[in-house]
């Protein structure tokens, strides 16, 4: 349920397709669905569920508390987090059966020093994005030996910095993680690096699972079959015609031209339409429409050729706008544009045939506002 006029559309036949196309393109290696930030704020809940549906072997997210929310809404599959764990909070892992991610010779130092044992563990390789991860193959060789006694040493993985296109870089980092896997010669149930751009730019020779997140929304680069997911909608709320040089919104840094249309929309930067929005386009009614004036924490102005009556859809992205190009207009990327609708926007979960769930962080599990 939910009674704002705005909302992100979240299309699941156009999921489970690329869930299917990223598997094809998989050939067999194992899926690791990335459902970090919510799911790119898709909801985390909802696209475990369809790729664990299909198959993935397992879940990453970026915290211990983005796993364990995961395990109270019932999702039973393997988790991996990505980022670092600390060593006082092992025992919620293990509780919890989550797989940790082992960052550093350090970190595998107090790991080994918890005195907790049974935890599942994967190790990152930094191979040049210079962010977690062992550099030096000799300290991940001794952190396996200290901690493989007492826990499942289960995986080892790294992560490309530019897989969008071939290039050397990612080979340097393909060779190098290579090269520590030879070194280090254990029997990992799992050796991942790809990410979506990755699964379909480059095969390896090495890995037997690779970590797609983006892809499942339809967005990884060099991908034709991919389709769409999600949209983010609004409607007119008020609409009025204004005179010439009259100022819209604060600082009044846009000034009517004579006969046009002002329609205010429910939408501002509180969800995620941040202020540098303003200028960019919306879709409205076979029409493109212009944001005009500073974009307020709740609104924002639009400008019409003609009268559309209260309730007209409008289309920040979706399938006339599309997110890449909106990103590229804003100078970032769809993964910022995704993961900052905030979460007072309703997620509205979409099939062909009708809408197959709606969520509402305000308001689910609340009964008492029909
Ligand atoms: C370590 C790691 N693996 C995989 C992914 C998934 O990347 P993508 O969404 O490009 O598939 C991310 C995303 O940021 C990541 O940080």
């Amino acid at each position: 349920m939910f009674f704002r006029q705005t909302w992100e559309e979240v299309n699941l036949d156009n999921l489970d397709h690329n869930l299917d196309t990223i598997i094809k393109a998989l050939n067999r290696k194992a899926l690791f669905a990335i459902i970090k930030a919510n799911s790119y704020g898709v909801g985390d809940f909802q696209v475990a569920s369809r790729a664990v549906a299909k198959k993935a072997q397992y879940l990453g997210v970026s915290s211990l508390d983005e796993a364990i929310s995961l395990r109270h809404q019932g999702i039973t599959a393997p988790i991996l987090v990505l980022n670092y764990v600390s060593y006082q909070h092992l025992l919620a892992a293990k509780k919890n059966n989550v797989t940790i991610t082992v960052v550093s010779f350090e970190h595998a130092q107090k790991i080994k020093e918890s005195r907790i044992n049974g935890l599942r563990l994967h190790f990152k390789v930094d191979t040049g994005m210079n962010r977690i991860g062992f550099k030096d193959d000799q300290e991940l060789y001794d952190a396996i030996i200290a901690l493989k006694q007492d826990h499942d040493v289960e995986g080892i993985y790294t992560h490309y910095l530019d897989s969008s296109e071939a290039n050397q870089i990612t080979k340097e980092q393909f060779d190098s993680f290579k090269r520590t896997i030879k070194r280090i010669d254990h029997p990992f149930k799992y050796i991942h690096l790809a990410n979506s751009d990755a699964i379909f730019n480059f095969n390896d020779d090495i890995s037997n699972a690779a970590r797609a997140g983006i892809a499942m929304f339809g967005l990884a680069s060099n991908n034709k079959d991919l389709k769409p997911v999600c949209s983010l909608y609004t409607k007119i709320v008020h609409i009025k015609q204004v005179s010439e040089k009259e100022t819209i919104s604060y600082k009044g840094t846009y000034l009517t031209k004579n006969n046009e249309w002002i329609a205010t929309l429910p939408i501002g930067y509180a969800d995620g339409l941040n202020r540098h929005y303003q200028d960019q386009t919306v879709y409205v009614n076979n029409e493109y429409a212009k944001i005009v004036g500073r974009i307020c924490m709740d609104q924002c102005m639009i400008s019409l050729k003609n009268y559309q009556p209260i309730d007209t859809v409008v289309e920040i992205f979706g399938p006339h706008i599309p997110i890449e190009e909106v990103a590229k207009r804003l100078d970032t990327i769809p993964y910022e544009i995704l993961t900052s609708i905030s979460d007072r926007v309703a997620r509205v979960y979409r099939r062909k045939r009708g809408i197959e769930k709606i969520d509402n962080q305000r308001l689910d599990n609340k009964n008492d506002c029909d």
